[in-house]
């Protein structure tokens, strides 16, 4: 995970927020690369979970929501994990994760009474991590809602507007515009990435477990009871998919929850074998039932019941839900494409990144930078490339090894070099012809510039 975390700041991924203040735990923010990177992420999941489905709408609600939908959604008495202080240092731990580390399995589904008796069980094994001590106070449910002020003009904060503890919710507020904008027949699915906020008592594990984060969310409504054969289905086309954006398949797993989340009737894990911790949740997927819908047409008064077309019947849909964040999908996909390895005169970092995922398509590099004709001709190629790609890098700092070892890290899947013979001052059926350099292998091939968008497109 080291290893991971310092090439992702030294490469311009990912840096610590508000790093010049001592950083603020839980908050990252995505740097240059990052950004790209994030941003490919981004467009492939949305291409699988709308454009290659039918009926399946994408939305991006506002973050803001009115204070009853936290309590419909059970967030407000819900949404807790088990902390506990430490009464020497007052340092604050999570419970169950620390049971954990010692090998006794409690989740953060378990209730008060449960946590407490395993922690009662197991006090002699569980020191703080700061002063190393085990004199600890009770778990007690600590809730993870974030507040804000918004619309708070008198101060009191009796009803506070959170941020989302989930990005979902905002789908299920949406659900009955949806029903009378677009008219879908069910089954049918609502797509948003949207962020959400967690007051996590130890955010660690750098991208991992964060306050912040930007949940990936389909929410599929099936008729009352059909939920079997779409949950599998869902399952395995989730699994697939990030089989297809080159995860390495034996660092993928399910998991079935045994403790389910208050929403819950079943749920999954897809688990990704992250550096440092083992297999952990990825992503989660979960058949929520009628649930969500129930507990708002309760709350708000509004009929949310869909009208079957053909029977006339009027029901509440069911919902099945597949949730990832972003920043656990960027860690597992950056950490599965890390290597190490020999190369040339020594160890090379590199990231062989999907070459869709890859924040560049290729790298464009005058042999030379003091050569005039060579940077004009590099100039050239450079335009001819942003102009079909966009996302082309020009990198001529430093000599062409350190240029190669410098796009490796970032993943870059070609490097193309205009040299000499590009000028056709050495050999003249060379002239209009450039070195492409394989990341994953190292090979060099001649390529003529009327070819390289097409070369490029096709790799
Ligand atoms: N709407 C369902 C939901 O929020 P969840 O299991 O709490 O369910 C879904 O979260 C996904 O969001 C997780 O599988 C994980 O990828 C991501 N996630 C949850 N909490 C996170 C955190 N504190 N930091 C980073 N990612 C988180």
């Amino acid at each position: 995970m080291e290893k991971v975390v310092s090439l992702c700041k030294r490469r311009g991924f990912v840096f610590q927020g508000s790093e010049i203040y001592g950083g603020l735990a839980g908050v990252f923010d995505f740097g240059p690369n990052g950004v790209e990177l994030l941003n490919n992420l981004k467009r492939a999941w949305w291409k699988s979970n709308v454009y290659d489905k039918e009926s399946h709408y994408g939305i991006d609600s506002g973050m803001f929501k009115h204070p009853k939908v936290w309590d419909a959604s059970g967030h407000t008495s819900g949404f807790s994990d088990p902390l506990a202080e430490c009464r020497e240092c007052n340092t604050r731990i999570r419970v169950d994760k620390e049971l954990g580390k010692v090998g006794v399995v409690a989740d953060e589904k378990m209730s008060e009474e449960d946590i407490n008796k395993l922690f009662d069980e197991n006090r002699d094994k569980i020191v703080c991590p700061k002063c190393g001590q085990k004199n600890f106070t009770p778990a007690r449910a600590f809730n993870l809602l974030v507040k804000s002020n918004l619309g708070d003009f008198t101060g009191d904060g009796s009803d506070p507007v959170y941020l989302p503890g989930e990005a979902c919710q905002g789908i299920y507020l949406d659900y009955k515009n949806i029903l009378d904008s677009m008219s879908p027949k069910l089954p049918f699915g609502i797509v948003q990435i949207g962020k959400a906020f967690r007051n996590e008592i130890s955010p660690r594990n750098f991208l991992f477990r964060t306050r912040e984060l930007e949940q990936a969310d389909t929410q599929l409504f099936v008729k009352p009871n059909q939920n079997k054969e779409a949950y599998e289905q869902l399952k395995q086309d989730r699994m697939n998919w990030y089989i297809s954006i080159g995860i390495k398949p034996e660092n993928l797993r399910f998991k079935q929850h045994d403790n389910l989340v208050f929403y819950a009737s079943d749920a999954w894990d897809i688990e990704y074998n992250f550096p440092s911790l083992g297999f952990d949740e990825l992503e989660g997927i979960h058949d929520r039932t009628d649930y969500d819908l129930t507990q708002h047409m309760k709350y708000s008064g509004v009929d949310l019941r869909y009208t079957d077309s053909e029977t006339g019947e009027k029901y509440v849909p069911w919902i099945l839900e597949t949730s990832v964040g972003m920043g656990r999908m960027f860690l597992a996909v950056i950490a599965d494409a890390y290597y190490e390895e020999e190369m040339g005169d020594g160890i090379r970092t590199v990231l062989k990144l999907h070459p869709s995922l890859a924040p560049y398509r290729a790298a464009v590099s005058p042999l030379l930078k003091n050569k005039p004709e060579l940077v004009a001709k590099a100039r050239g190629v450079f335009s001819l490339l942003k102009k079909e790609f966009g996302n082309i890098a020009w990198d001529d700092n430093g000599n062409i090894g350190k240029r190669y070892r410098r796009q490796d890290e970032i993943g870059t899947p070609a490097c193309i070099v205009i040299d000499f013979e590009t000028l056709g001052e050495e050999k003249s059926e060379l002239k209009d012809t450039v070195t492409v350099r394989n990341r994953d292998t190292g090979a060099q091939e001649r390529v003529a510039i009327g070819d390289l968008v097409g070369y490029l497109a096709n790799k």
